[in-house]
């Protein structure tokens, strides 16, 4: 299996052909966007599709071409598209104006069921995304603890901003990807996931550590599994040293579980990342957690403890529409059985696709917990057996790696066949998944494979 050549291809072809009116929009849009995009994630060779509309699992393109949609809402739309509780709540606060640069109700409601659901957050500071959120906790442990140092490890996903990117697709060696200060990247130390010997080791040993944050069920989403005794020694580690546990929950937060991967582990953390599934599908981010490490944001307790005030600005923090969706979004996770339906139609899906892999015998495999799954696309094609396939047993590398322009075109040939997933390659399953879906999505998956096959690329 060598790389995928996109020229003279069939699959790109008959992509182009279905999808005209993207392809006019890509068109115009390249001499607007760097690569014609507005997100690295949604770049796809030639062009990705331009969508019109959405509604529960599916959404339309300008083309008029239905897709099955695992993209999720990049993962916030847990309730799938358009739930008819969070739209009327959307609509209801747009009526009554979107932005009062005053305090309001909702945020107050919002902030209550942040509360209810996530063990850690005795306080709650909203912000208007993921990014910005794991910022503000990094800085909040900084502040907390008066040390320098964060911890964070290989591949684990944490936002774009200056101290999280080196680590993430590249620069392992903790050196800055390009425009970041050299000064700020060598305040994080990259450790391997799950390697409890080396945090063990640099957490006793390195006094300057104010943080170690990571996603808790593994990168992006358990591309590659994390474990839960993991988060264990991290958590009594840190305790015993002083040292912030930030979870990033942003993708796990009222996903796995109604109050996250913390809640169905059993572990608390310090501080908590939310945004996504938070926002009920518009912008919003939080960091919730222990209230004297919210504190340093408290212009009363900061003056009466003589300790500077972390400033925080945010023009549409809390804003009422993202709250009002926001507040919509987790009434149904806390009295429904939103998450677990996710995550059970996400088994299904996981089950499905290995069992076109293992009838095609494409030694690939479907894998993931709770509502993801990931394709395992073997890079270095080793002798796989989809249903039994164990990512624990391959390295970081492998699971991460995808033989090159092959995933443009399993993407390419799934919209052909009338699904959309992401690039990893991969995706997130909503609550608003039938059977049915999961089914057809099989059958697409299996149309994709055989036209790959035809190709060559199998
Ligand atoms: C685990 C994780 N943390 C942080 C972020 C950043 O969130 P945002 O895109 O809202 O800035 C993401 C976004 O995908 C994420 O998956």
């Amino acid at each position: 299996m060598g790389s995928a050549v996109l020229s003279d291809s069939k699959i790109v072809a008959t992509y182009r052909e279905r999808t005209q009116g993207s392809e006019r929009l890509a068109g115009e849009a390249k001499d607007l966007f760097p690569s014609g995009v507005t997100h690295d994630a949604r770049n796809l060779q030639p062009y990705g599709i331009y969508v019109t509309r959405a509604e529960g699992s599916h959404k339309w393109d300008v083309d008029g071409n239905e897709y099955i949609d695992y993209f999720g809402g990049h993962g916030a739309l847990l309730l799938g598209h358009n739930h008819p509780k969070v739209l009327a709540a959307i609509h209801e606060a747009l009526d009554n104006g979107t932005h009062f640069g005053a305090n309001h109700a909702l945020e107050i409601r919002w902030a209550q069921l942040v509360q209810k659901l996530i063990p850690s957050a005795q306080r709650v500071r909203f912000t208007s995304s993921g990014t910005e959120a794991t910022l503000m906790a990094l800085r909040l442990a900084r502040a907390w603890t008066g040390k320098s140092k964060l911890v964070r490890f290989k591949g684990h996903f944490h936002g774009w901003h200056d101290h999280m990117t080196s680590g993430f697709r590249s620069h392992f060696d903790g050196s800055p990807t390009v425009g970041v200060l050299s000064a700020l990247a060598e305040k994080v130390v990259l450790l391997e996931p799950g390697d409890i010997d080396a945090a063990r080791s640099l957490i006793t040993s390195d006094h300057e550590i104010a943080a170690v944050i990571l996603e808790p069920t593994g990168l992006l989403f358990s591309r590659v599994p994390g474990s839960p005794d993991f988060l264990t020694v991290l958590r009594d580690l840190t305790d015993q040293h002083g040292i912030v546990l930030i979870f990033d929950e942003v993708v796990t937060g009222f996903r796995v579980s109604p109050g996250g991967a913390q809640a169905f582990y059993g572990i608390t953390p310090d501080l908590t990342v939310l945004a996504k599934v938070l926002a009920g599908g518009l912008p919003g981010g939080a960091v919730a957690g222990r209230k004297e490490i919210l504190d340093a944001l408290d212009f009363d307790v900061t003056k009466r403890e003589g300790r500077e005030k972390i400033q925080h600005q945010g023009t549409f923090n809390a804003n009422p529409l993202s709250a009002a969706a926001g507040v919509a979004a987790l009434e149904i996770v806390a009295s429904t059985d939103a998450c677990k339906r996710a995550n059970a139609s996400a088994t299904m899906l996981r089950a499905k696709l290995n069992e076109v892999l293992d009838a095609e015998q494409v030694p690939w495999a479907a894998y993931g917990t709770f509502s993801a799954f990931h394709i395992f696309t073997n890079p270095k094609n080793r002798k796989v057996a989809p249903s039994t396939f164990d990512p624990l047993s391959y390295d970081f590398e492998e699971l991460t790696t995808n033989p090159p322009g092959l995933v443009h075109k399993l993407r390419l040939a799934l919209l052909i066949n009338g699904v959309d997933i992401i690039g990893q390659p991969g995706g997130t399953v909503s609550a608003a998944h039938t059977e049915e879906d999961i089914l057809n999505t099989a059958g697409a998956f299996r149309e994709a494979v055989k036209m790959l096959k035809c190709e060559g690329d199998l």
